[in-house]
């Protein structure tokens, strides 16, 4: 078992990154997550597999435990459904000292998350992601919210969880498509991140990808990458944490154009990755050489290789609405070294629309 400590304005709590660790929640939980009332939030595709385990195992520490399963997908990340979700804390006389446990990838984490925050204006929070998204990257850091009018997480907040525990026994059951996704934001931070981070990710492509692939240094080593960046900027201001961006504007742009159906996030990211690494090349001076180890990690992962079914127009004009959207009106995050972020930098638009003939014609 590893522990990652993260330390907000915002909080300070454990991550815990392990093997059969589900069995014990309720044991670390007792540690450091004190008062009665449990309510464990699930999906109906997490709900059969996990859901007993948790729920046992909470309430052999003598806690009241009930449970809420809601049906699986985006969809839920919803205001209507975190208003359903009000009502049933309600009703069951939820309190501010109470826990509300996340059980699930990163919708049930980005939904419950941000109904845990609001209620009350916060009760307390556990999250136990279950897909390798939630655990090398969704469940730490504190974003959480939902999505409105087609705009993905648009309304939501920073709510630091009491604790998050990421088992590497329940990857197993992960479609493997699913598996991919995480894999991918976990190259994006292994490009951040450079050195023994890098070279972890790449063992990890190289092992395979598969779930039995992950480790829990590999787990822990994502999630310490991101702690030390929201530590020193929790809510996106100074422009360290948008370094977490690298590969999302293209991404999100391409999971856009085909309505956030065709494409997983991690799927998007990957192509977006490609993308940022093209543009390094031309913009940032990242070298062939770096080029070709960050495409050949994101092949490793699984990542998708190369853009179909939209055209360039679409993304590029999917891009410029969300620069406009965004108050920041910044460009993109490219690397002039594997490990070397710069965020902000501005894409020439004839040079960003060869970026994306190349990603549809590679
Ligand atoms: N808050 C953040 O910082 C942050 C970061 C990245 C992504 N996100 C959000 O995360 C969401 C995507 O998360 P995701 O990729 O985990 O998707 P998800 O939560 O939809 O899970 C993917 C699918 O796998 C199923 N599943 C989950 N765990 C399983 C398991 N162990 N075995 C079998 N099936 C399992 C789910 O039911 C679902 O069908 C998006 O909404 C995105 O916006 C948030
Ligand atoms: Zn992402």
């Amino acid at each position: 078992v590893k522990t990652v400590l993260v330390s907000t304005g915002g909080g300070r709590y454990d991550v815990v990154v392990g093997h059969s660790l589900l069995a014990g929640l309720g044991a670390a939980q007792a540690r450091r997550v004190h008062g009665g009332q449990v309510v464990v939030c699930v999906d109906d595709n997490v709900a059969p597999l996990y859901l007993e385990a948790v729920t046992g195992s909470l309430r052999t520490e003598g806690l009241s435990v009930s449970q809420i399963v809601i049906p699986a997908g985006e969809s839920q990340k919803s205001l209507a459904r975190a208003e359903e979700l009000y009502g049933i804390l309600y009703d069951r006389g939820l309190h501010r000292s109470d826990t509300v446990v996340a059980l699930g990838g990163g919708v049930i984490g980005d939904l419950v998350g941000f109904v845990a925050a609001t209620f009350q204006r916060g009760v307390r929070l556990v999250q136990v992601p279950t897909t390798l998204l939630a655990q090398v990257d969704a469940s730490v850091g504190g974003k959480v919210a939902v999505d409105f009018r087609g705009a993905k997480n648009y309304v939501g907040t920073f709510y630091q969880p009491h604790l998050v525990a990421a088992d590497l026994d329940v990857l197993a059951s992960l479609p493997p498509r699913e598996l991919r996704s995480g894999a991918a934001e976990a190259a994006k931070h292994g490009l951040l991140g450079g050195g023994s981070l890098l070279r972890r990710v790449e063992r990890f492509a190289s092992a395979g990808a598969t779930a039995s692939a992950v480790t829990e240094a590999l787990v822990a080593g994502n999630v310490a990458y991101k702690a030390a960046i929201v530590g020193e900027d929790e809510r996106e201001v100074s422009g360290r944490r948008a370094v977490l961006n690298l590969g999302h504007t293209a991404g999100h742009a391409i999971e856009a154009a085909t309505g956030f159906a065709r494409f997983t996030h991690g799927e998007g990211v990957g192509l977006g990755l490609r993308c940022a690494l093209w543009l390094s090349q031309r913009l940032t001076g990242l070298s062939a050489e770096a080029v070709a180890r960050a495409q050949a990690l994101l092949d490793g992962v699984g990542a998708p290789g190369r853009l179909t079914g939209v055209t360039a127009d679409e993304v590029i004009a999917l891009i410029a609405r969300d620069k406009k959207a965004s108050d920041k009106g910044v460009g993109y995050v490219l690397l002039e070294e594997l490990g070397r972020p710069v965020v902000g930098v501005s894409v020439p638009p004839e040079l960003e629309r060869e970026a994306v003939e190349w990603l549809l014609t590679r």
